[in-house]
């Protein structure tokens, strides 16, 4: 089991290195034993030592209390369990393993952050395949260039600027798959010269693994060390994953960006589209109110004058009574028209008059007592925001009369000392959750603010009523 000769050779001090402390200080003082020390008939430990040519054994040892020739002693059995010892090392080596790759899993699905996941590849590479320099190559799209996007080592940190890449260098990267490269090999050191920065950091041999995204080879996961090393599969194993766990990162960071990209596209669509919808409002409205309206004076106008002129019997008379009430009705009509598709009261005198005169067309026309209050906004904001707070406020109230079956509603404009706040409470049925979503009034309500980066809350309990709140940031001098 020791691979040694003869009995004589063994190495009996290192054989009492594997007993218990307390057992091998006995011995090595002398100190006889006796039975009743013993915690049992037979003691189990385990220990390790060199035996022959440095072969590590892994061994169980049971030890008995024995009489030898009238004088207590101790009889020492030693199994070699190496193979067993061996297997728990490497399950548990895995298990380590597993938990590294599966912390980055974890730290995907919960960071959107490309960096934060280099990163901690980064760290996990140098931890577990123990190399000292780690770094992510990353290689230009559609230019000769490359650059390290992160790199962890002891030492100076490798600036982020971008570098030419030879072709020939570029092509072994992008066709070679993984690689060791060793200083020794003067081809694999030619690459290795190449890209600015591994010299420096004194590496000799360096683990490469390509980055693939989308069949493309974007990079890859570059692991250092200072001396020449004997790579084996399991670190090449490793290092296979946690590349491939980068390269998930990066095609999830390139879904992430383009999403915002749409994102961003379609909210200044839907801004250009607001603004033209708004301009078509106010030129309808115009001219409603300068065309229709006029005309229909003129004929009112006219029909005075027929009336005064003409001599009519009472029956006409009557006749043309109605026709001027129904004139007058359709004028009122047409004004109120032309009023809710832009109030000229909102361009001309701004958000305050606007809304003041809202809530009292509304009280008249609805059941429903509104009321407005401003509170410190004074001066004119600019006319998208201006145009933007009154039409929520003319959602909000057409909600009111249409759903809350309220008595009173009231609508306030707070200015505070950085946001501008509209308020609009009513004190009706209130809103169940599942309701909420239902139409497109909560929807445009909520787009309109955060054009402006505003935000809006609605707050209800069924029978309590509601509030609609929206918060508008004010940037400087509050004009925005
Ligand atoms: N003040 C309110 N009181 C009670 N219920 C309300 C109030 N405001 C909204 N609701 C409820 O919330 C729902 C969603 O409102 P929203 O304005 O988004 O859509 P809508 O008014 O139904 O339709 P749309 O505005 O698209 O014509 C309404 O259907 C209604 O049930
Ligand atoms: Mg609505």
């Amino acid at each position: 089991m020791f691979g040694v000769p003869a009995a004589a050779t063994l190495n009996v001090q290192q054989i009492l290195d594997v007993l218990p402390p307390e057992y091998r200080s006995r011995i090595a003082e002398s100190h006889p034993f006796r039975r009743s020390e013993f915690p049992g008939p037979v003691m189990r430990t385990e220990g390790r030592l060199i035996a022959a040519q440095g072969r590590m054994l892994d061994l169980e040892v049971h030890i008995r209390p024995i009489e030898w020739s009238d004088v207590p002693a101790m009889e020492l059995r030693l199994h070699d369990v190496s193979d067993r010892k061996n297997l728990e090392r490497d399950q548990a080596l895995w298990h380590w393993e597993q938990e590294a790759l599966r912390e980055i899993d974890h730290q995907m699905v919960g960071v959107a952050d490309i960096g934060k996941i280099l990163d901690s590849t980064l760290r996990q590479a140098i931890i577990l395949v123990r190399s000292q320099w780690a770094g992510v190559l990353r290689l230009s799209e559609g230019s000769e260039e490359a650059s390290w996007w992160m790199v962890r080592s002891g030492s100076a940190l490798i600036p982020e600027r971008r570098f030419a890449l030879e072709p020939a260098c570029r092509t072994f990267l992008q066709h070679r798959g993984q690689a060791v490269l060793r200083d020794g090999v003067t081809e694999e050191r030619a690459v290795v010269d190449c890209i600015p920065g591994l010299r420096d950091e004194g590496v000799a041999t360096t683990v490469w693994s390509p980055l693939i995204v989308e069949s493309q080879c974007v990079g890859a996961l570059v692991v250092g060390y200072r001396h020449p090393v004997d790579v084996q599969a399991r670190e090449l194993r490793l290092m296979s994953s946690l590349a491939e766990k980068d390269s998930i990162a990066i095609m999830n960071a390139r879904l992430y960006e383009s999403v915002l990209a749409r994102e961003r596209e379609l909210e200044l669509l839907s801004a250009a589209r607001g603004e033209a919808q708004e301009e078509e409002r106010r030129r309808i409205a115009k001219q409603i109110h300068d065309g229709i309206g006029q005309m229909l004076t003129a004929i009112k106008f006219n029909l005075e004058i027929l009336e005064d002129s003409v001599r009519v019997g009472s029956e006409d008379r009557e006749r043309i009574a109605q026709m001027k009430t129904l004139l007058d009705d359709l004028m009122k009509e047409v004004q109120e028209m032309s009023h809710t598709l832009m109030p000229s009261v909102l361009d001309d005198f701004g958000l305050v008059p606007a809304l003041q005169t809202l809530c009292e067309q509304f009280s008249r026309k609805v059941s429903v007592k509104a009321v407005f209050h401003n509170h410190g906004l004074t001066g004119r904001l600019t006319r998208s925001l201006e145009v933007a707070l009154y039409r929520i406020a003319q959602e909000a109230l057409s909600n009111v009369a249409r759903h809350a079956a309220a008595a009173d509603v009231t609508v306030q404009l707070i200015q505070g000392a950085d946001r501008l706040r509209l308020v609009i409470e009513d004190n009706g049925c209130g809103i169940s959750a599942e309701k909420r979503t239902g139409g497109l009034g909560f929807v445009s309500m909520r787009e309109r603010a955060s054009r402006f980066d505003g935000t809006l809350t609605v707050d209800s309990s069924l029978g309590r009523g509601t509030v609609v709140s929206v918060d508008i940031p004010m940037t400087g001098r509050g004009d925005r």
